[in-house]
């Protein structure tokens, strides 16, 4: 007789090692978010962000193009950037060594004087970048797959959900921490067995979960659902655009959402992986040219306040949960038929977990 699946051992998400392969393997082998092209409007404007334990920084170049580097000088290894800015050259603030908006050296004091210093074979250590709708994602590794192969009709699907994406702007990003494994955090986000029971307003003012499912799409997780009744809307979704009655979300793996509520409403979810016990989740929602919009703070307020903190409570606990001694790992509640009160999402996600660790 065929046995259930059964959940991961819970020292993938408490031990420390496991954390170290997973920060020097998948983190440095997937695409993950940076930051919003919006912060990089114009040429020298640039951002810094930390992945997979790298110091890295995107930059817009005088063709318009965003690149994205090290943040580490090719001298003897100082932080060029912090922050956010805008710059003409970047310039390294320990020996004023100078590097066009390219990664190519351009200067140094005094370098003339050294007999065999070839400028020209000075440059950043370069990242792959990819702009998807308006978000920068990097990825560590040079040979990595484009993130169409990675994520096979994401792109194509969020335009249609999303018409006016490249007029959008972040509105607000919300930084939430939580006490868990990353992984806790992300399969939590990947099922709605727990819908019902822990997020009330979603569940009956948002979606209509009897329609909800998750489905892989390459390396991505598509949830599909239609929108709650209109009279019990918690607010107004026309939006003139087509799929207005539905919710949909295209998780990337490993950590990044896309996520549209009814009424085409964008929202994202990143997480920031900070140890084996910590995550940090980024709440992001955006506007039209990031004007104050008031359904969208409302909506965002909303979500902090039920969906969220719901979700803040039960990660935290199923964190404390798996460092028990009493904890063997229990069968998941995967129904053939897919649906609302299935895991099998989770399935395919713990599945690639063990891939990320164990390389099987
Ligand atoms: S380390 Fe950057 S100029 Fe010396
Ligand atoms: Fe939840």
């Amino acid at each position: 007789m065929a046995q259930p699946t059964l959940s991961l051992d819970a020292r993938y998400y408490t031990d420390p090692q496991v954390f170290e392969i997973e920060t020097k393997g998948l983190l440095a082998r997937s695409w993950q978010f940076g930051c919003h092209s919006s912060e990089l409007e114009k040429p020298g404007d640039y951002a810094t962000f930390e992945i997979a334990g790298e110091s890295l920084f995107a930059i817009r170049g005088r063709d318009e193009k965003i690149r994205a580097f090290y943040n580490v000088c090719q001298h003897r290894a100082h932080q060029l950037v912090n922050g956010k800015g805008s710059t003409r050259v970047v310039v390294c603030p320990y020996h004023a060594w100078t590097y066009e908006l390219s990664g190519e050296l351009r200067a140094g004091p005094n370098i003339k004087a050294v007999e065999g210093f070839d400028k020209s074979s000075i440059c950043l250590t370069d990242v792959k970048v990819e702009e998807f709708l308006g978000f920068v994602f990097v990825n560590l590794d040079p040979d990595a797959a484009p993130m169409e192969e990675w994520f096979p009709g994401a792109r194509h699907q969020l335009e249609e959900w999303v018409p006016h994406w490249d007029q959008l702007r972040p509105l607000e990003w919300v930084e939430i921490p939580e006490k868990c494994n990353w992984k806790v955090s992300v399969e939590n986000y990947s099922e709605c067995y727990h819908c019902s029971l822990n997020h009330p307003t979603f569940s009956n003012g948002v979606i209509k979960p009897e329609t909800y499912d998750i489905q892989p799409q390459g390396m991505c997780l598509r949830h599909t659902t239609q929108c709650q009744s209109l009279d019990r809307m918690t607010y107004d979704i026309q939006s003139g655009f087509a799929h207005h009655l539905e919710y949909s979300s295209w998780f990337l793996w490993p950590m990044f959402s896309f996520q549209v509520y009814p009424g085409n409403v964008l929202n994202t979810y990143h997480w920031r992986a900070i140890d084996a016990n910590h995550v940090v989740v980024w709440r992001g929602w955006y506007s039209v040219e990031g004007l104050d919009d008031p359904k969208i703070r409302a909506l965002a307020i909303q979500d902090r306040a039920t969906t969220v903190e719901e979700d803040i409570h039960l990660v935290e606990s199923v964190q404390r949960g798996l460092g028990s001694r009493g904890y063997r790992p229990g069968p998941l509640v995967i129904d053939p038929c897919g649906g609302v009160n299935s895991e099998h999402p989770v399935m395919h996600l713990q599945r690639w977990m063990r891939e990320a660790v164990d390389g099987i």
